[in-house]
């Protein structure tokens, strides 16, 4: 994140650190600034291992100068550990010259190698170190910092986002990117760039999308874009729908507690203007031609982590509503395994932050191999839907927390919006169906949020449990992803084991992880829908329950029969069966968040993790 102004002010540090704390999400090892200004013949920085407010009391116990410029980052550590010394950024030319990175310089060792030959020594294990060494070296030879930052990224292999600003250029930031985000927000007499827009949203809304391979430089009066030739280039103005305030806690305690309560309003809004009077889809943002759509023979869902988990709903409810093969991989499984895929198949894409490299990646293989790739994001302006045939984009609004919780949501309706209007393009479905799926799609805001309505006791059970040190989940059909994702919300915030299983798959290995107070979640099916599997699933909770373990239900109301076999149940409205996980999810994600509460864990930012992973 970056700001520079034209006079020297406290403006650029504080919309650094502001930027920062709205970034902090995507990596928390540590945090650093460097500042310029005519005044200082030399780069001032500051940096901290360990969270942002550590860099804040640094910064308040030793004041940094008045500045035009300024650079910050937060670190999610790839190359040496989160130290203060590895910390972000990185100085260089006598420190007259600062370098913040993102990404991974896979040619490092080697071009260390042959700086550290010219003379160059090195104080950290860091790989950004040796671009901040080379962009020093290009600009001794040229006196050009664009030119230099340009000459530097063509000699770099990886993925980067490099922002620089030099004491000689007090007014100056300069970037460029290769894989990893960035973007340029355009503001009055001064200009941003932030590898997301939440960084500069509070100041301006007028942004700037840059291209792969594009190197930009910002003054507070101007913004030039050329590609790593030096040859001009345009980045691709838009305007940020999201409010500031969306990416503020507004009363709650955590993000995680906030963005559960957003989730009726997030499918709410991904829903909306999506279908005429008619009851007919319509989904305008796709710029794909209709007939790719009819010729489909394949769909390939690719995503990571709790996309992917969207993606196994998908699954269940493209193939019932349109007769269409539906596959569901983990990206960097589908990149390095040589799928089949060809001008026939459609490949979706899911990812809240649109800059997950594996899927990214994924997206890329995909179409180099003829697929057509639709992707369902929630960013504006971020790279895989820049890089996709189509785009369906969810409107969850910024997610800070980093485990995701309304963009899953978000992502499961859009699915089904997805799946919907195939059916309908095809003739798999007639108009008057989908218009009353349509219907009860429009109904899950509500009883959504009937569920958080529900959830001091979901609460209260977590905060009783807090000693766990195993839990299982078990579902079927739909409820399976459900199961799966219940448990990775309680590694992710608990750190605890917990395991997420299809049902049916118990008596094959699992039942015999059940010993005395063993606490087991399921998630029951609806009665009506799919009696059969109700009773299997119902089976399966005698059969824990005979050896001991402690059945946390997840059940539809009017469920008298499940009501015996439970020792807790949370109550979920009734839906159509393939809309049920935008129900039963919920309570799973509360108590995982209550839980991690209990246990005094930070929710917003787990340990190890990064919201937005970059790097492959
Ligand atoms: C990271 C996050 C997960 C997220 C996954 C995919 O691993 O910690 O919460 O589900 O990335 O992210 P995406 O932005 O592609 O949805």
């Amino acid at each position: 994140t970056t700001g520079a102004a034209a006079l020297p002010s406290d403006r650029p540090l504080d919309v650094a650190l502001e930027g920062l704390r709205r970034l902090e999400y995507r990596g928390y090892d540590s945090a650093g600034v460097a500042l310029v200004s005519p005044d200082q013949e030399r780069v001032r920085s500051a940096k901290r291992s360990g969270k942002l407010s550590n860099l804040v009391e640094a910064i308040a116990a030793s004041p940094l100068p008045a500045a035009t410029a300024a650079i910050g980052h937060t670190r999610w550590a790839t190359h040496g550990g989160p130290t203060d010394v590895n910390a972000h950024p990185h100085l260089a030319d006598d420190g007259r010259l600062a370098v913040i990175h993102n990404g991974i310089v896979e040619n490092f060792a080697v071009l260390r190698e042959s700086l550290a030959a010219d003379g160059a020594s090195f104080l950290s294990e860091t790989d950004t170190e040796v671009a901040a060494q080379l962009l020093a070296a290009e600009y001794r030879a040229s006196g050009d910092l664009a030119a230099a930052m340009a000459a530097t990224a063509r000699r770099l292999e990886g993925t980067f986002t490099l922002l620089a600003v030099h004491a000689d250029r007090p007014d100056t930031v300069v970037g460029a990117r290769h894989d990893s985000p960035l973007v340029v927000g355009l503001g009055e007499g001064e200009n941003f760039l932030g590898s997301d827009v939440a960084a500069f949203v509070a100041h301006t809304k007028e942004a700037l999308e840059l291209g792969q391979d594009q190197v930009v430089t910002i003054t507070p009066t101007s913004v030039t874009v050329t590609d790593f030739d030096g040859s001009p280039a345009e980045g691709k103005r838009f305007t940020v729908d999201w409010d500031a305030a969306a990416a503020e806690k507004g009363g709650f305690a955590s993000f995680m507690d906030k963005e559960i309560h957003d989730q009726p309003q997030a499918i709410a809004d991904t829903l909306l203007g999506r279908s005429d009077v008619q009851g007919r889809l319509v989904l305008d943002d796709l710029r794909i031609d209709e007939s790719v759509l009819r010729a489909v023979d394949k769909i390939i869902v690719i995503a990571c982590g709790t996309a992917a988990y969207a993606g196994h709903v998908a699954k269940y409810a493209i193939e019932h509503w349109c007769r269409i093969p539906v596959e569901v991989e983990l990206a960097h499984e589908f990149r390095y395994r040589d799928p089949i895929v060809d001008g026939k198949t459609l490949v979706v894409a899911v990812s809240q932050s649109g800059e997950t490299m594996d899927t990214l990646m994924a997206v890329r293989h995909a179409r180099e191999q003829g697929a057509t790739v639709l992707s369902i994001v929630n960013t504006n302006g971020s790279t895989i839907p820049r890089e996709s045939d189509a785009v369906l984009y969810t409107h969850a609004g910024p997610e800070i927390a980093v485990a995701s919780t309304k963009a899953f949501l978000s992502q499961i309706t859009a699915a089904y919006l997805l799946g919907l209007y195939l059916a309908q393009l095809r003739g798999n479905k007639f108009p008057d169906e989908i218009a009353v799926l349509l219907d009860e799609l429009r109904e899950m805001p509500r009883k959504v949020q009937t569920v958080l309505e529900r959830s001091e006791y979901v609460r209260a059970t977590a905060r009783s449990m807090a000693g766990a040190d195993k839990v299982l989940f078990l579902g079927r059909h739909v409820g399976y992803p459900v199961a799966m994702e219940g448990a990775l919300k309680l590694k992710e915030l608990a750190y605890i084991h917990a395991e997420g299983f299809a049902a049916g798959e118990l008596k094959h290995g699992p039942i015999a992880l059940i010993d005395e107070g063993q606490p087991v979640f399921v998630v029951v099916p609806s009665p009506q829908g799919r009696a059969q599997l109700h009773s299997k699933v119902v089976s399966n909770i005698q059969e824990i329950r005979a050896r001991g373990a402690r059945t946390l239900v997840i059940a539809e109301d009017g469920d008298d029969e499940v009501r015996r076999y439970a020792d807790e149940i949370f109550w979920i409205p009734q839906a159509p069966s393939l809309l049920q996980p935008l129900l039963a999810v919920v309570p799973l994600q509360v108590f995982a968040m209550a839980l991690a509460g209990a246990k005094g864990l930070d929710v917003d930012q787990p340990r190890n993790l990064a919201k937005s992973v970059t790097v492959e």
